[in-house]
């Protein structure tokens, strides 16, 4: 019998490899900071991880009266940020797949404001998880969302997962592409979906964004440490030869224009990524405004 995986998720060494991400995610606080500082009310980030972003960039960005709850589906993920932030009265974190069928009662109609920042690009099914967003909300209340569209992260992760020594362990159906990926004007698409939802869009934008990775290397440790949430039952020897092979791929991709940056190999990574503030207003309300 192969030895099947220790714990999965790894949320201290996400913390401590993202922080190229969380600098895009501090551009866009900055775009919707006057907006933001209004906020007074009762938020969720969702897909929070562990909660750095949550503590660190969302709640100083908003009104000093405002709450946030944190979700993520990882269990370990919400464990790590309710022990670092037990002490925060501002601040809890608790368990939710955005993608669930059965939206728990305790969450319908409760949040003036909804973040969501890298992760609904994981989610294989984006239209369940903005309609739960959708019932999330309070009418009036708003929702700020940023998402990858085509990052070569996603080309390895999609092109590994069709590779028949990992395939039958991959629970995702959209194989890591998400319908975003690689179409041109992906904002109109996403527009549409949203407003067939139910949401007003006050902003969304297609982007080509350009994070510095410090460390080619170090970088890929932080989709490495909750990947395995798609890889069932992958035994221990196989995760490990996938993790490698993920990042000599990365690696590979960014070496070419790498250059040498106190002592390490640094480097530019193109993505494109969508950028969206939408507001949920009733069915009734959307009736009169016709
Ligand atoms: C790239 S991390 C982003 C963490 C944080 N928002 C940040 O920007 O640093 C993506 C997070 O989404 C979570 N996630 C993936 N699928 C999810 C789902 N269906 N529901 C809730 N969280 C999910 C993962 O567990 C992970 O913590």
């Amino acid at each position: 019998m192969p030895e099947l995986q220790p714990t999965m998720i790894d949320a201290k060494q996400y913390s401590q490899s993202n922080d190229a991400s969380q600098k895009g995610i501090i551009h866009i606080i900055n775009e919707f900071d006057e907006q933001l500082i209004n906020i007074s009310g009762k938020c969720m980030d969702i897909g929070c991880g562990p909660g750095d972003v949550t503590r660190n960039i969302i709640l100083p960005a908003l009104h000093m009266e405002a709450t946030i709850i944190g979700t993520d589906i990882s269990e370990d993920m919400i464990k790590y940020a309710n022990k670092l932030y037990e002490d925060e009265k501002r601040l809890e974190f608790e368990i939710l797949d955005i993608q669930t069928k059965n939206l728990p009662d305790k969450y319908i109609s409760e949040f003036d404001h909804v973040f969501s920042f890298h992760t609904l690009h994981w989610c294989d099914d984006i239209r369940q998880a903005l309609e739960n967003i959708y019932h999330i909300l309070r009418p009036g209340g708003t929702f700020l969302c940023a998402m990858v569209t085509s990052q070569n992260i996603f080309i390895i992760l999609h092109k590994m997962a069709q590779d028949t020594r990992y395939a039958s362990y991959v629970t995702k159906f959209n194989k890591f592409l998400t319908p975003f990926h690689n179409i041109p004007q992906p904002d109109k698409k996403m527009k549409k979906l949203l407003q067939s939802i139910g949401f007003v869009i006050n902003h969304c934008s297609h982007r080509e964004r350009t994070i510095f990775i410090k460390n080619v290397q170090k970088f890929p440790s932080a989709i490495l440490s909750f990947v395995s949430l798609f890889l069932k039952d992958m035994p221990y020897n196989l995760l490990e030869q996938f993790k490698d092979e993920f990042t000599r791929e990365y690696t590979r991709t960014l070496f070419g224009h790498a250059k040498l940056y106190n002592d390490e190999m640094a480097a530019l990574d193109l993505h494109e990524i969508l950028v969206f503030y939408a507001q949920k207003i009733t069915k009734e309300d959307n009736e009169r405004c016709r």
